[in-house]
């Protein structure tokens, strides 16, 4: 069996469906089970309980298991016989340097350092941004045809949610990823700004991006959905990312045997979001 934590999330809810199609058995823990909504034949479990027993392998998301514990989590995913682990971690990690020196890949290092520490075996999963962190502009669509943000010039290689799921779920049913941390981008860098177009272009709506200052943006993000380092450490990247193509991984397409899905699809995938 294997346990899926966030499992009504981005990634989890690709996890869970990837290893249900395969056939496997699959315990999905989120803090409400009545209201989980998840494929046939799937149960679900309070995330609180880390309910482990009988689990052979486990996927980790750490927004989840830094609110559960980890130190609590791992130890009970020993102690009930659980063989692999899969971590969802950041291609903010930068391998080989010690110590990280961002405070978003320090923690996600130091999460796999845990991970590690427990003798099991492991798969870090690094993605970079998520296309789904597009879904912070809904409201501004909604409201208008203008979406304003930091650095509209900063490119990103968007990383499609099932796509991560996919490898996620693979490194936990086959043997290949063991030992293995594969970065994961989507296939083509993009701007915010050219984000904002593709929204726009799916949608039927002339979008467009228009650039704020960095302290108006730092404003914003810190009133909402991160903290004042974390903020800092963003915004730091955006401005290093500005008209610098990124690279991308090959990972997705070696992992899965299929290209990674484009940013324009994964507007299709979730276009009822933005109306
Ligand atoms: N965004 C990026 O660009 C990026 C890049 C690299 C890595 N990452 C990693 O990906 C993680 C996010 O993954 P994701 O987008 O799949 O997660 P997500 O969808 O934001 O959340 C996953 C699930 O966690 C549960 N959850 C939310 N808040 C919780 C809380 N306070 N306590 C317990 N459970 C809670 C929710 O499920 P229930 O409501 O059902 O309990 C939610 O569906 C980040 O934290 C980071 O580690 C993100």
């Amino acid at each position: 069996m294997f346990v899926v934590t966030g499992a009504t999330g981005n990634v989890g809810g690709h996890v869970v469906k990837e290893l249900a199609d395969a056939g496997a058995e699959v315990l999905a823990l989120t803090r409400d089970p009545e209201a989980a909504r998840l494929p046939e034949g799937v149960r679900a479990a309070r995330t609180d309980e880390l309910p482990l027993t009988g689990a052979t392998g486990l996927f980790l998301n750490p927004a989840v298991v830094w609110q559960v514990g980890a130190g609590k989590l791992l130890e009970r995913a020993k102690e009930s016989g659980v063989r692999r682990i899969v971590m969802l971690s950041s291609s903010s990690v930068l391998a080989d340097l010690d110590p990280q020196e961002n405070p978003i890949g320090a923690r996600h290092r130091a999460l796999e350092a845990d991970v590690e520490a427990t003798g099991l075996e492991w798969t870090f999963v690094r993605p970079g941004a998520f296309a789904a962190n597009a879904m912070q502009w809904v409201d501004q669509i909604k409201a208008g045809d203008v979406v304003y943000g930091p650095y509209a010039g900063a490119q990103m290689a968007p990383i499609h949610e099932a796509d991560m799921g996919a490898v996620a779920a693979r490194a936990l049913l086959a043997d290949d990823l063991v030992g293995q941390s594969p970065e994961l981008t989507g296939p083509e860098s993009l701007s915010f700004a050219d984000q904002v177009r593709i929204i726009g272009e799916v949608i039927g709506r002339p979008l467009r991006y228009e650039e704020i200052s960095h302290e108006a943006a730092r404003e914003r993000m810190a009133h909402g959905f991160v903290t004042p380092e974390i903020a800092d450490s963003l915004l730091r990247v955006f401005a290093e990312c500005v008209d610098r193509p990124q690279p991308i991984s090959p990972e997705v397409e070696r992992v899965t045997g299929r290209p990674g899905r484009t940013f324009a699809q994964w507007v299709e995938d979730c276009a009822a979001a933005f109306h």
